[in-house]
């Protein structure tokens, strides 16, 4: 009988190639080290680092395993298993859905400012509006974003081995050598401002390094772990059905313990690297003042940290945006990838159609998020007290609201439910060892689900109000 042959990767590296591209984005590089540096250096460090190996780890275990062993997408993963629960099947699905609209939009600004470096332009990236006038501006955004999309939705449409196992082989050992080259430089800066101080990168390097417990209190410490843990969430891609989508492309035999260590290894490196890349510059040039959080790190304090590097100021920015535009597109290619294989599943449509389909979807979405900046301008508070346009209501939506519920909803799913030795059984298959399963059964059934439920609880502004 001639089965066919189900489309996937070809092996242990194209695969956790794959998944450490959808893990190493712009998250990596323009919110971690904002974090670390305003969290206490090495004490955030520290916390991180626990958290991936406990958190991080029961979360992707269990996302790659749904996927592997019910070889579905998380729409039809979770109802596959039980009926009553296929719910959060669906509430998974949305999160892909809506950081869709938006994740080109910062590729597409991305790829805006690769190419301003690339044409030797660099100096005028580092005027105070820059950045805002471009993303206000009505056509620039939207053709840059164009572009990102096209790219990433035909290597989608490639499919898995040729598209998203090729692209991710090639992209994600020239982002490593990137990130490790710019990180090296950066450590050999030194810099005398007009008071006659000098700073150098080994100094800024002990600012990122060194534990600062001045002034810590509890409730400090509460929030840097608060802060550790929805970093950690973005940035494994877990709890969106990615990994689950992903974790059905693979084949049997690969063993399923290592590559996941492999992958929160290659995600927590990079973040890690980002750091000693980007802390030591601003410092030097700066002082740690200058540190940014989100965008406005990338796109607004760093170029002006590459113009007072001078010649080199250039070259550093190219390469420093390829290398993130190449970990934007591998992240890309995974929301986009997710969508389309959940929807091949729910429509019976074919790939290459598919991709076009939601081609267009995102399209459309994305030049929404964009009029965000002018036509559809307004601002609104969130829950959590700041204020955002479109973007960040979105990225509220999935990364503050939903992901936390997901993971709460799943745990409580897995570890009670269908219980871990559902999970540890496909991590053992072929007689692969799953030496941490105690610790897997004990944090899925108690410490995610309580951890989750307060993570929920805050983002929705209803923990302030429960504790006063
Ligand atoms: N993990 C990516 C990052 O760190 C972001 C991402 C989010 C990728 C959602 C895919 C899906 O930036």
């Amino acid at each position: 009988m001639e089965t066919k042959k189900k489309s996937g990767f070809t092996g242990s590296i194209g695969f956790v190639l794959a998944a450490a591209g959808s893990a190493v984005g712009v998250g990596n590089i323009w919110r971690f080290p904002y974090l670390a540096a305003r969290d206490g250096g090495g004490l955030f460090l520290l916390i991180y680092l626990i958290l991936v190996l406990t958190f991080g780890f029961t979360l992707l275990t269990t996302d790659i395993a749904l996927g592997r062993k019910t070889g579905k997408n998380a729409w039809q993963a979770f109802s596959s298993i039980n009926e009553k629960w296929g719910f959060i099947g669906k509430l998974t699905f949305l999160v892909p859905v809506l950081i869709m609209t938006y994740y080109s939009v910062i590729g597409g600004w991305v790829l805006k400012y690769a190419t301003v470096y690339v044409t030797g332009k660099g100096n005028s990236a580092a005027e105070d509006t820059f950045f805002t006038s471009f993303i206000t501006s009505k056509v620039s955004p939207i053709v840059f974003m164009l572009i990102f999309l096209v790219v990433t939705a035909f290597v989608v449409y490639k499919g898995i081995e040729e598209g998203v196992e090729r692209f991710s082989k090639i992209v994600m050992p020239g982002l490593l050598i990137m990130v490790v080259g710019i990180a090296i430089y950066s450590l050999t800066l030194s810099y005398t401002d007009a008071e006659g101080t000098t700073r150098t990168g080994l100094q800024g390097l002990s600012v990122y390094l060194i534990p600062d417990f001045e002034g810590l209190t509890f409730s400090k410490l509460m929030g840097i772990v608060l802060d550790a843990m929805s970093q950690l969430f973005f940035s494994l891609s877990v709890s969106m059905g990615i990994m689950i989508t992903y974790g059905s492309y693979v084949k049997k035999e690969v063993n399923l313990s290592k590559s996941i260590a492999q992958i929160e290894w290659f995600d927590t490196g990079v973040a890690f690297l980002a750091g000693i890349m980007i802390i030591p510059a601003i410092y030097v040039f700066t002082g740690i003042d200058g540190m940014a959080s989100g965008p406005s790190l990338m796109f607004v304090s760093l170029p002006k940290v590459f113009s007072s590097m001078g010649m080199a100021g250039n070259i550093i920015g190219i390469v420093f945006f390829v290398m993130i535009l190449f970990a934007a597109l591998t992240s890309c290619v995974s929301i986009m990838e997710t969508l389309v294989a959940n929807c091949t599943q729910i429509f019976n449509i074919s790939r290459k159609k598919m991709s076009i389909i939601i081609g267009v979807f995102s399209v459309v979405t994305a030049m929404i998020i964009c009029k965000g900046y002018n036509v559809f301008y307004f601002e609104y508070e969130l829950p959590n007290g700041s204020t955002g346009q479109l973007l960040d209501i979105m990225d509220y939506i999935s990364n503050s609201f939903l992901m936390p519920l997901i993971s709460f909803l799943t745990s409580i799913f897995v570890g009670w439910i269908i219980k871990p030795k559902w999970i540890i059984e496909e991590m053992e298959t072929g007689n692969a060892k799953f030496t941490k399963k105690k610790l897997y059964a004990f944090m899925i059934r108690y410490v995610v689900p309580l951890i989750m439920a307060i993570l929920f609880l805050q983002s929705t502004g209803l923990l302030n109000k429960i504790i006063g």
